[in-house]
């Protein structure tokens, strides 16, 4: 018998020279910024390790115990895989779900978009960047409000110029058309987001028909000057996740014009629990979204075949969804109000906090407002200070909204409910107030 040679050990050919970062990698690369949850995540798993108790609210996720995916989904995913549905899928994707996607759109939003329209990708990231990338040249302007989730990265991705509009409590976290008026003729790309990821807050009708009238009036001015257009990136993932009187409006729904300047990016990742299950899709004028499938192409960023026969079958399947939501949506709000209701009656004590009233994704904007403030022998000068007081006095882990890009030092935090459950949220609260207390 013959021994294998010994393998090649190849770390041994790795530097560990700092410079060599710069000296290979290029500037796309080097100026990429790292998750902020993705720290605080792992300081969360050093404080479980220690045996400490903790209610994660920090991930964008949902614990597929607390909250599993649909049967129909499961089942009519491990069915196609089992029938053999593992080669490619066409680029813009499976006719089954695209088709899916158009009947749902009619269905619930009431808006008919012809087939060629939609474009299927693994999960929303894809269709963000494909918009960024089909959209903007480099140095062109794209303006996004603050807080908001992931624009900072598509525009460095993309080499756009980005112009950040810092939001207030008092609007919900929410751009006003006053707002983004002055930026309207600088603009190549506006991109917004509702329910907002990380507020849980959603635009109005209102609002939204006055930010949709000033990018329809920009738009004649350019068409007339014979200039490109101005387009409204539109992500509405968590459209199917609103609570109470909150109410999802869409562009086209309000101006029907808006259709020819309006990218949706949209998927199944929240409002089905089915963040790993990668489907996502755009929705966009068809000579747009065919740049988007190229794009997507060159990137291989497709949804699985299996995996988009799956989506179909659940989005063709209206009962399916209700019942689905019957139970999802209230396990979401029921966690959103223990929190909210939670943090009022804590200011009502006369702790200095706030909240405010849930809306819509799994996100609660809950302000802590301890900035110059002494407990515990701790003295907290910044938001960062006061995440890491709560994280380890209270065993609460939240996300403040500089993460996001807000940055202003006021104690605002994202708490996300999707990976914790009722009783850790409850368990939780009244360590928050005795940390808040001091004591
Ligand atoms: C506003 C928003 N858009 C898009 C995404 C990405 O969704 P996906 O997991 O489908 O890529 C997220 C995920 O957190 C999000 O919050």
């Amino acid at each position: 018998m013959t021994t294998a040679p010994a393998p090649i050990d190849t770390s041994h050919y790795f530097t560990t020279d700092p410079h060599a970062e710069a000296r290979s990698l290029s500037d796309t690369a080097l100026g990429l910024t790292g998750s902020e949850i993705l720290k605080i995540a792992s300081e969360i798993r050093a404080l479980v390790a220690a045996g400490q108790d903790v209610c994660n609210l920090t991930v964008g996720d949902f614990n597929p115990q607390q909250f599993p995916i649909p049967v129909k989904l499961r089942d009519a995913t491990i069915q196609a895989l089992q029938a053999g549905q593992t080669n490619y899928p066409p680029a813009d994707g499976m006719p089954e779900l695209r088709r899916a996607v158009v009947a749902m759109y009619e269905r619930m939003l009431g808006l008919h978009y012809p087939i060629e329209c939609v474009t299927i990708v693994s999960g929303a990231r894809p269709a963000l960047y494909a918009t960024y990338a089909a959209l903007l040249n480099p140095g062109e302007t794209v303006v996004y409000p603050v807080p908001s989730w992931n624009n900072n990265h598509y525009t460095h991705l993309t080499g756009a110029h980005a112009i950040e509009v810092s939001t207030h409590p008092e609007d919900g976290f929410l751009p006003t058309a006053a707002q983004l008026a002055p930026h309207m003729e600088q603009a190549r790309l506006i991109a917004l987001n509702t329910p907002l990821n990380p507020t849980g807050t959603v635009i109005g009708r209102e609002e939204l028909e006055r930010i949709c009238d000033l990018i329809l009036a920009e738009n004649r001015r350019r068409d007339v000057a014979g200039e490109r257009s101005l387009f409204l990136l539109y992500d509405h993932i968590y459209w199917m996740l609103t609570f109470g009187t909150a109410r999802h409006y869409t562009p086209p729904e309000i101006n029907p014009a808006m259709a020819a300047y309006t990218i949706f990016v949209d998927g199944i990742s929240k409002a089905f629990a089915a963040t790993g299950v990668r489907v996502g899709w755009a929705v966009a004028p068809p000579h747009i979204a065919a740049r988007m499938r190229d794009l997507v192409g060159h990137l291989g960023a497709w949804a699985p075949r299996a995996e988009q026969l799956g989506s179909a079958q659940l989005l063709d399947d209206p009962a399916a969804i209700q019942a689905y939501h019957q139970t999802m949506l209230p396990g979401v709000q029921q966690r959103l109000d223990t929190l909210y209701n939670g943090i009022m009656a804590m200011q009502d004590a006369g702790l200095p906090v706030d909240a405010i009233p849930p809306q819509g994704a799994i996100y609660l904007s809950a302000r802590f407002e301890l900035i110059g403030k002494t407990l515990n022998g701790v003295t907290l000068r910044s938001n960062e200070d006061i995440r890491r007081y709560l994280l380890e006095r209270a065993g609460f882990a939240v996300v403040p909204f500089g993460a996001f890009g807000l940055k202003d030092e006021s104690g605002w935090m994202r708490l996300s409910v999707g990976a914790a459950s009722p009783q850790q949220i409850e368990a939780a609260l009244p360590r928050v107030r005795r940390a808040l207390e001091g004591s």
